[in-house]
C-alpha cells in the first residue's frame, strides 16, 4: 500500500483486542507507519508482549495493557494509562469480538450475554470512554469499530453475533450523530472472511463452515490479513478525514451473497 512510512506520525492510537490475530496485523501496520498504539487485550503481559515481538511489531511504539473490556472500571485504567504512556488519544479502535458458532436454537442465554457484553458492551464502554478523553484533551478524535459483512447478511450458525455487528454498526452511526459537532468522528471497517483468527478456526474445524464459506468468497480466496490492516491504515490516517458515520466494506464481494 503507497502510504508514507510517517502517515501516522504524532498519531496515538488506542486498540482493544489488539493481540488477537486481526488486531497484531492492524497494530504492526499502524506502527510501520509511524502511530503509538497503546495495545489492549485480556491476556496477561507476557504472552502480551511475545506475540507482539512475534508479529514483527517495534514494541518502541506501544505500551501494552491488559484489562477486560467489558468492565467499565478495567477501561478506565486503560485510558488513563493510555495518556500517561503516550499523551491524548486520537483514534480508539474498538475491534475486540468473539463468536460462538451455532445454530441459534441450540444457543443458550449465557452464550447470548457474553457475545453482546464482549462485542457491543466494549465497544460502547470504550467508545465513551475515548471521546470523553479527546473532548477534555481538545482533540478531533477519530472511533473506528470493527464489525463485519454479516452485520447486512444473515450467515447461519452465528446469528447473535450476526446481530452484535448489526447493533455496532448503528452504536457506531450514533456516535457519528452525536458527535460530528464536537469534531468527533465515527466509522467501521468491515472485513470478510479473514485468513487468520475467528473464520480461520472455522474454516479448519468446520467442513460444513467450509464449504458454505468457500461459495461466499466472490472473489475466491479467503481474506489477506494485510487487507484489513490497509483498510485500517486509511481510515487512521488524514486521507480519510471527511468520513463519519461510514463502513469501509472490505470483503472480497462477500456481502453479494448469497451466490447461487
Ligand atoms: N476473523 C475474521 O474473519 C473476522 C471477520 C470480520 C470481522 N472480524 C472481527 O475482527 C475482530 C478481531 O477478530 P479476530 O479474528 O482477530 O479474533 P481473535 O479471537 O483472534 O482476537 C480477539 C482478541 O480479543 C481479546 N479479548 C477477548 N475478550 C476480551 C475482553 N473482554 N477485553 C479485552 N480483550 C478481549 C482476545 O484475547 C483476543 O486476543 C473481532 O471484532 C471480529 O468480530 C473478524
Amino acid at each position: 500500500m503507497c502510504f508514507r512510512e510517517d502517515a501516522l506520525a504524532e498519531r496515538h492510537i488506542v486498540i482493544s483486542g489488539g493481540c488477537g490475530a486481526i488486531g497484531l496485523g492492524v497494530v504492526r501496520k499502524l506502527t510501520e507507519h509511524g502511530a503509538s498504539v497503546t495495545v489492549n487485550d485480556i491476556i496477561d503481559s507476557k504472552t502480551a508482549d511475545t506475540r507482539l515481538r512475534n508479529a514483527g511489531v517495534n514494541l518502541e511504539k506501544t505500551v501494552y495493557v491488559q484489562a477486560d473490556l467489558t468492565r467499565t472500571k478495567d477501561v478506565e485504567k486503560l485510558i488513563a494509562k493510555a495518556r500517561c504512556r503516550f499523551g491524548p488519544i486520537h483514534t480508539a479502535l474498538c475491534h475486540v469480538g468473539i463468536v460462538v458458532p451455532k445454530p441459534l436454537l441450540e444457543f443458550s442465554d449465557d452464550e447470548w450475554t457474553q457475545t453482546m457484553q464482549v462485542n457491543v458492551k466494549t465497544a460502547f464502554l470504550l467508545g465513551k470512554a475515548s471521546a470523553q478523553a479527546m473532548l477534555e484533551d481538545d482533540i478531533a478524535g477519530h472511533l473506528i469499530f470493527t464489525i463485519s459483512w454479516v452485520a447486512d447478511v444473515p450467515w447461519p450458525e452465528i446469528g447473535p453475533y450476526n446481530a452484535s455487528k448489526a447493533a455496532m454498526k448503528q452504536l457506531m452511526r450514533s456516535f457519528a450523530r452525536e458527535l460530528a459537532d464536537k469534531g468527533i468522528r465515527a466509522n467501521a471497517v468491515a472485513p470478510g472472511i479473514v485468513s487468520v483468527g475467528l473464520a480461520k478456526h472455522q474454516w479448519d474445524t468446520d467442513p460444513s463452515y467450509r464449504a458454505r464459506a468457500q461459495k461466499a468468497i466472490p472473489l475466491g480466496e479467503m481474506q489477506p490479513l494485510d487487507s484489513v490492516a490497509n483498510a485500517f491504515l486509511f481510515l487512521c490516517s488524514p486521507a480519510a478525514d471527511y468520513m463519519t458515520g461510514s463502513v469501509l466494506l472490505v470483503d472480497g464481494g462477500c456481502s453479494l451473497y448469497p451466490m447461487d
